[in-house]
């Protein structure tokens, strides 16, 4: 691979030099393949606004992604199928404005691409011009092959999303693991054809470990498990969910990594007793 020069026009091509540090080179879709051809795994988390992404992306995260699970993890909404473009875009910029190194990928709300490749392109396109977003992903196998087709000639880099599809949770009967048995090769074979229309890489949600080994020997693009073994070549979990911000009933496949639940609620804790003892503001913090 050549090296990357500054494009014509604005802006460079990689970003300003922290002061004493080294530029942040932007991860590009051919890093992530690069990475696979090396044997080296990378990590993928959601972000949906500047100081989670701020953090991830110094923390060397590859790839954020800025989810339409922001329906059920900003928003408030039960599932993920109610979120909007509208709802959704102004996310994805906070995240790409956020974001110095990493990889950002907006995804696309369910029914915004569903009908059509038109559809799925005109959509994308909000995306990348309104948002700034490096890529967009989409949900669904054998069926999404031409507007992945569409997107991919049409100048935009798709991920694409099989096994589980959250959009569809109500036609596949609810969270349930896909791929087992004679399934297997259905997924094998999604991925094969979704690689075909041009996508750069797969997420394979709650997929069998075996199934979705088989897949990321089977493919040249990076596959990116969730709930899918560790036989993929990246893995992604929601943040809120790996970091501990939600509570409650979790997927088998998520490991807590922290307690932010547990560190906020001591905060405001502490910040109302002060409060309502008068110890804060101390002279320190009045003018
Ligand atoms: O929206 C999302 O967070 C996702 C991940 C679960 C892959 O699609």
């Amino acid at each position: 691979m050549s090296e990357e020069t500054a494009p014509y026009g604005t802006g460079p091509a990689q970003q300003p030099a922290p002061a004493g540090g080294t530029p942040a080179r932007r991860i590009r879709t051919h890093h992530l393949r690069e990475m696979k051809q090396r044997g080296e795994r990378f990590a993928m988390l959601t972000a949906y606004e500047q100081y989670a992404a701020q953090t991830f992306d110094e923390a060397g995260i590859e790839v954020l992604l800025v989810g339409d699970s922001a329906s059920n993890n900003v928003l408030g909404n039960e599932t993920s199928l109610p979120i909007t473009v509208d709802e959704l875009l102004p996310m994805v910029r906070a995240v790409t404005r956020a974001a110095k190194r990493a990889l950002v990928v907006a995804d696309l709300p369910f029914g915004s691409y569903q009908a059509s490749p038109e559809q799925a392109y005109l959509t994308a396109v909000r995306f990348m011009k309104e948002a700034n977003a490096h890529s967009v992903k989409l949900e669904g196998g054998l069926a999404m092959v031409p507007q992945v087709r569409k997107l991919v000639e049409g100048g935009i880099p798709v991920m694409a999303h099989i096994g589980f599809t959250p959009q569809s949770e109500h036609t596949l009967g609810g969270y349930r693991v896909q791929g087992r048995g004679d399934a297997a090769s259905q997924v094998v074979a999604e991925a094969r054809a979704l690689e075909e229309a041009g996508a750069f890489a797969v997420v394979m949600e709650m997929v069998p470990g075996d199934v979705a080994a088989e897949v990321t020997a089977a493919v040249g693009i990076p596959t990116i498990g969730i709930g899918a073994g560790n036989r993929c070549d990246g893995q992604v979990l929601v943040w809120q969910d790996a970091f501990g911000l939600r509570t409650g009933k979790m997927a088998r496949f998520v490991k807590q990594y922290a307690d932010v639940h547990g560190v906020l609620l001591g905060a405001a804790r502490t910040f109302a007793d002060e409060v309502r003892d008068g110890s804060f503001p101390g002279p320190e913090h009045t003018f």
